[in-house]
């Protein structure tokens, strides 16, 4: 379908891609990953012909169409929003374009012409195009009323949506997606795993989104060291088999045979598994051909992210009572109460990404409530990781020193022990004397996960964790955080992170709280709480 021959990268000295040669075939969908900067976007790129590559070839199949998600959701501001979606096909927007002007200038010549691009209209289905494009935009939520409107008309979230569906419309042969789900909310998302996984062209995306990756992959393709490898299966099955080789590996006195049984009762385990989960059908049927010989130990490595706790809490958590925030005037959240038990682990969740983020900030005490009051128990001590952590890294002490600011005994200020806690979040040699204000958002992030785990406090307060993480930390670091003994309290947009972490879900809104012991998705999924959520947002109902 998509095919990839002798392709070289490179920038100045840098060598992105060597050499490389590869195929995506039909009804197979990619999942790209490779560390910050290994070049993913860079490859997309290439594959659609936005850019060139040092040298190769790409080569798409003829008579085969490739679309693309549009990164930049302003593009098409002048443009009406169906428009913008009939826009995403192309070769049948040109021929209909065509046809508008000869018949706005009709003459007998222009006539037969006419005719001619009817005959290819019609071939295209071109007279269902804006019915197609319309029932597109309403599965994802777009309204009719805003068919017609411009897009600098809508909210981000409303363009970012047409955008998808511009990339959807006409059923692309390949579809390319760079990071789909960063703006997305969880229903949008939710829409786009199921449409994806039942989708059955050629689907090449990158993603940092472990449970999207998990839901629409056939395949993993690993870029390493210059190179691209295809692995059969979905995300966890590539990380869980690639660890488990990787062990196997080291066990050396472990015979052959024993190790092939291994792995061959860990696929079939994984199988059945994934034949359970209510994955759609075509993408699903793929996963069940997984193939012993293609399982590799990976040479990733993995940040060892532990959080001890220097002592256990008592029974008395955090309580919340009547708390309010809003921001020039616009009320945030009121009406307040919670009250944390020991050991529960809470997603903090609300509409408005600001609500959450003044909670924080008022129970760690940077910003005084409207109203209301928090009182944290005796024996609880908190760390938190803010959202915006740029205070923290206004200085040129070099990272050994700066994260020595947070030991606790002299033991913990030795250079020995500071460095080998660097190493373990991958700071290495002369990377642990970077100076502290030139580091990158996601080596900030690992900075200040140093930092916590220094702290050993017994409760965590987390506000947007995973952002600028790569996977491998945000795998280590959602493990670390399912075997904390202490509290969590959390917010992320990372679905995995939130469905595997959390026991309770707590939601703020500007007319009370709703507050349920439960899983992320039951949470999120449940239809009678939709519609109170929805009632409590727009205050036709108060939770009090
Ligand atoms: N036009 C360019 N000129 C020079 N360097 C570039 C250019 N485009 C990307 N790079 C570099 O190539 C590397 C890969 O970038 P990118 O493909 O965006 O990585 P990824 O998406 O995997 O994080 C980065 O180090 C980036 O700085
Ligand atoms: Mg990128």
């Amino acid at each position: 379908m998509l095919t990839v021959s002798n392709l070289s990268v490179q920038f100045g000295k840098r060598v992105l891609f060597d050499e490389v040669n590869t195929v995506f075939t039909q009804g197979n969908c990619y999942g790209i990953i490779g560390a910050n900067g290994a070049g993913k976007s860079t490859f997309l790129k290439i594959l659609s012909g936005k850019s060139e590559p040092t040298s190769g070839k790409v080569f798409l199949e003829p008579g085969k169409r490739m679309s693309v998600l549009e990164q930049d959701h302003n593009l098409f501001d002048e443009y009406p929003v169906l428009e913008t979606v009939l826009r995403g096909n192309k070769p049948l927007f040109e021929v209909k374009t065509k046809m508008d002007a000869l018949y706005a200038d009709y003459s007998d010549e222009n006539a037969e012409k006419i005719g001619e691009l009817q005959v290819e209209f019609e071939e295209m289905d071109g007279w269902n195009a804006e019915s197609d494009a319309a029932s597109l935009l309403s599965n994802l939520g777009i309204h009719p009323d805003l068919h017609y409107n411009l897009m600098k008309d809508l909210d981000g979230k409303q363009k970012v949506r047409v955008l998808l569906a511009q990339a959807l419309f006409g059923n692309p042969d390949v579809l390319i997606m760079d990071e789909p789900t960063n703006d997305l909310d969880y229903e949008t998302i939710t829409w786009l795993e199921n449409f994806l996984a039942n989708y059955d062209n050629c689907v090449i995306v990158v993603s940092h989104d472990r449970h999207f990756l998990d839901a629409v992959c056939t395949h993993i393709s690993d870029i390493d060291f210059g190179k691209i490898n295809h692995y059969s299966g979905n995300y966890t099955f590539w990380y869980e088999s690639s660890q488990l080789a990787a062990r196997q590996r080291a066990q050396q006195n472990k015979k052959a045979e024993e190790k092939k049984k291994e792995l061959q009762e860990f696929i079939q385990r994984f199988s059945a598994n994934v034949a359970k989960s209510k994955q759609a059908t075509s993408r699903k049927k793929m996963i069940e051909k997984l193939n012993i010989e293609e399982i590799k130990p990976s040479s990733r490595r993995y940040p060892a992210i532990i959080f001890e706790r220097e002592r256990e809490a008592g029974d008395q958590i955090l309580n919340v009572e009547n708390l309010k925030a809003s921001i020039d005037g616009e009320v945030l959240f009121d009406n307040i109460d919670i009250n944390l038990a020991k050991g529960d682990k809470t997603v903090i969740f609300s509409r408005d990404s600001r609500a959450t983020t003044a909670f924080y900030e008022i129970i760690s005490g940077n910003l005084k409530p409207e109203k209301g009051d928090f009182k944290w128990g005796i024996t609880t001590t908190q760390s938190y990781l803010p959202l915006d952590n740029s205070a923290y890294f206004q200085s040129d002490l070099s990272l050994v020193d700066w994260l020595r600011q947070w030991a606790q005994t002299n033991e913990e200020r030795e250079e020995v022990y500071i460095r080998g806690f660097l190493g373990k979040m991958l700071f290495s040699g002369e990377e642990a004397l970077k100076s502290a204000n030139v580091l990158s958002g996601g080596e900030k992030v690992r900075c200040m996960l140093s930092r916590m785990m220094l702290m050993r406090a017994n409760v965590l307060l987390l506000d947007e964790p995973t952002n600028h993480l790569d996977l491998e930390s945000i795998t280590a670091f959602n493990n670390s955080l399912k075997n904390f003994k202490g509290n969590i309290l959390f917010t992320t947009h990372d679905h995995e992170f939130a469905q595997t972490v959390a026991n309770r879900v707590v939601e703020l809104t500007p007319n009370g709280v709703i507050d349920r012991y439960s899983t992320f998705e039951d949470y999120m999924n449940d239809k009678d709480l939709k519609e109170q959520r929805q009632k409590m947002y727009d205050g036709t109902v108060n939770a009090r």
